[in-house]
């Protein structure tokens, strides 16, 4: 099998991402505004602007920039108190997500995950809830719409808060409103391994005056004024030279977000009629902005497992990640949990095991999405031949 599929080798290695960035010229010329301002954080001009025209873009009423997604998580939190109580949430995300809890004395509480998007599964939301319960943190994995409409129905039945990590959703509408702008906060992040970059950051899309000045102040230290502190705050604030850096990025994302739609569509067309793989998209009332481009490798149909496909890919100069393995469940800070016992948590054990996301940025060659899939197809066939 081996020789086969590295007559297919990529001459230079490929990464799951690869960040689009600025024109270097443009840059450099905001780096001189900033040099003559010496206006380097604090909410200066380039935040200002950054902000607004960030709203813009997203369609959002309130938007509040942060140094990055896990600190604007952690604010969104405090600011609607969610604190010493239970969060229901989803054991496959990223490690920030149930930490966040963690942080603020919150216990998180794992609910299994639908197949078919990835995401906290609504049906198993409500056996979960107990008096100790004040909010669902749910995530918009990949992108991937959650069950809004569902969630937000036992959050009113029961008078929960609702706060999803939509850390991955930028540029990614569900009925023609931004996915971020769902729920009653929505954190968004910018690191230079997403969709939308400003090297390090992050956003909190909020709903009421009220909540978007809470999270100004506790952003900044608690400082309301020269005079006044109102509360235990934090250093949440984006400087200058990354709000610089994401008002030239904003300008590229239409761009990015086409191209990316267009590789993943081919990764679908190309894939999806193998056995064994499982490929996801066409979600209802979701604009996909194509973040990642995960698939699900059953060991038994496609021949090999993940594991197995990872190492082979990597051999052919193909690099991918086993985004999210393994689950937070699994973390031993959370594993002696009642609801991480794995027999509670069967889809997300079993996702866990066979996920594996491939490369996709706007960058990527069509004709690298074809080899990269032709390996995949190769692998099947050996396989299957063997077999016979
Ligand atoms: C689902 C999810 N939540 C939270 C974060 C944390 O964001 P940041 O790296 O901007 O702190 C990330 C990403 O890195 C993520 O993927």
């Amino acid at each position: 099998m081996k020789r086969s599929i590295l007559d297919l080798k990529l001459k230079e290695p490929v990464f799951v991402t690869s960040p689009s960035l600025p024109k270097f010229e443009d840059y450099t010329k905001c780096l001189e505004q900033i040099w003559q301002s010496k206006h380097l954080t604090n909410d200066g001009p380039f935040l200002k602007k950054f902000e607004l025209s960030l709203g813009q873009y997203l369609g959002v009423e309130r938007i509040s920039p942060f140094c990055n997604g896990a600190i604007a998580l952690l604010v969104a939190l405090q600011a609607l108190r969610i604190q010493n109580c239970e969060v229901i949430t989803t054991p496959f995300t990223f490690p920030a997500t149930p930490h966040v809890l963690d942080w603020n004395g919150a216990t998180p509480v794992f609910c299994d995950i639908d197949p078919k998007t990835l995401n906290i599964d609504a049906s198993k939301i409500a056996p979960l809830i107990t008096p100790r319960t004040r909010a669902i943190l749910a995530v918009h994995v990949y992108g991937f719409p959650c069950a809004i409409e569902e969630i937000q129905a036992i959050a009113d039945t029961y008078g929960l808060q609702v706060i999803y990590d939509a850390a991955h959703t930028f540029g990614a509408k569900y009925k023609g409103r931004a996915l971020c702008d769902y729920g009653d906060i929505g954190m968004l992040s910018f690191h230079a391994t997403k969709l939308f970059s400003t090297i390090e950051g992050g956003a909190l899309v909020s709903h009421s005056d009220a909540v978007r000045q809470r999270i100004a102040y506790l952003r900044n230290f608690g400082i309301a004024n020269a005079d006044t502190v109102v509360g235990p705050g934090i250093n949440g604030k984006m400087n200058e030279f990354e709000a610089a850096y994401g008002l030239l990025m904003l300008n590229q994302m239409d761009d990015e977000i086409r191209k990316r739609n267009a590789l993943a569509d081919r990764y679908r067309e190309l894939l999806s009629g193998i056995a064994g793989i499982t490929v996801f998209g066409g979600f209802e009332g979701l604009t996909p902005n194509d973040a990642y481009f995960p698939i699900l490798i059953d060991a038994e149909k496609f021949g090999v497992g993940r594991n197995e496909l990872f190492a082979l890919l990597a051999e052919c100069n193909v690099n991918t990640r086993k985004y999210f393995y393994p689950l937070c469940s699994h973390y031993p800070c959370y594993s002696a949990l009642p609801s991480a016992s794995a027999q509670l948590l069967p889809v997300a054990e079993r996702v866990a095991e066979q996920v594996l996301c491939l490369p996709l940025f706007g960058t990527l060659p069509m004709e690298t999405v074809d080899t990269i899939s032709e390996i995949i197809k190769r692998i099947a066939e050996e396989h299957a031949s063997k077999g016979q």
